[in-house]
């Protein structure tokens, strides 16, 4: 019989629907998914992550105004004819880089804002019954090898839904899904409870979920039956939260580091350490930092 849980990860879904608020005015008319660190928009990051992940199937749940996300990843004729009249090989480079002719781009729209369980939902029948990644791109992830990498190894091994977390400060656990679990080992937990955003006075632990999981199908199922949770939205994390009763769910402790860049602050840092390490940026600006300290 076909196993589904003996397939690799080969598809991830990357909901971006969300308004971006918190970044008004600069997302009134554009994704802030297109928000920049460096050089790359912020979906560009988390495409290539799952990308070297060994995933090719990007499947991106999008709503109004995020028709830049879609050109972002579509080919651009003009731009490549302008670019090659110029002998701009480096820039066309740059370009065709974006989609590598073997990754695939589906989108869907989630039509109306209700959340994170539902805009994974919205993807359901373009899953067909395997093993899934959900990358948040605001949650900018940088580890070596990438955390989804980290990720889909560990599924190789363990056949289940994981869930990337980190420990955050107790008074931050309102933020984010937080769990409690049973530990396994150093860097693997399995989850026992997971509750979204909780008052750091009731809050299970302080091991908090980044934007980073993977799933098995039978959370469409438990997605579908749940009432509206925190902030009146469907969430995933309740979702994932029913699953534990039939399946076995892990969280791992990944090896890297995480940019909140749903926040101004998380934005800036994630620019200064990128810029920082940039191979061509990197020596100029690091030197212009220095001068800057003490101010
Ligand atoms: C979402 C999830 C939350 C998770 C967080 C990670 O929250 O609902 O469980 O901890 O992403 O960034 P959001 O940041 O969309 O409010």
């Amino acid at each position: 019989m076909h196993n589904c849980n003996q397939q690799a990860i080969t598809k991830a879904i990357f909901p971006v629907a969300g308004l971006g608020t918190r970044f008004l005015p600069a997302t009134k008319a554009s994704p802030k998914e297109m928000l920049v660190v460096v050089d790359k928009p912020l979906i560009q990051y988390a495409v290539e992550e799952a990308y070297a992940a060994g995933i090719r199937e990007m499947i991106f749940v999008t709503g109004r105004n995020k028709r830049a996300i879609e050109d972002h990843f579509d080919t651009a004729y003009e731009l490549e004819a302008e670019l090659a009249a110029h002998g701009k090989d480096d820039l066309i480079a740059i370009v065709n880089a974006i989609k590598p002719d073997d990754m695939e781009c589906v989108y869907i729209r989630q039509s109306r804002a209700l959340g994170l369980g539902h805009a994974v939902l919205c993807a359901e029948h373009l899953v067909h019954g395997a093993p899934f990644a959900v990358l948040l791109a605001d949650d900018l992830m940088v580890g070596d090898p990438p955390i989804m990498q980290q990720m889909t190894d560990l599924f190789g091994q363990h056949r289940c839904s994981i869930l990337a977390v980190q420990e955050v400060p107790q008074d931050q656990t309102s933020r984010y899904g937080i769990i409690q679990g049973e530990t396994l080992t150093p860097d693997l937990i399995k989850i026992t409870g997971l509750v979204e955003k909780p008052h750091p006075s009731v809050a299970p632990s302080n091991l908090a979920v980044a934007g980073r999981y993977i799933l098995t199908t039978a959370v469409f199922e438990h997605i579908r039956a749940q009432l509206r949770g925190a902030g009146g939205e469907i969430q995933l994390t309740d979702g994932i939260a029913a699953l534990l009763g039939s399946e076995q769910v892990l969280a791992y402790r990944y090896h890297g580091k995480r940019y909140d860049c749903g926040s101004r602050l998380g934005l800036l840092q994630a620019s200064v350490d990128i810029a920082s390490a940039h191979p061509e940026l990197g020596g100029e600006f690091s030197a212009w930092l220095k001068t800057r300290q003490g101010i």
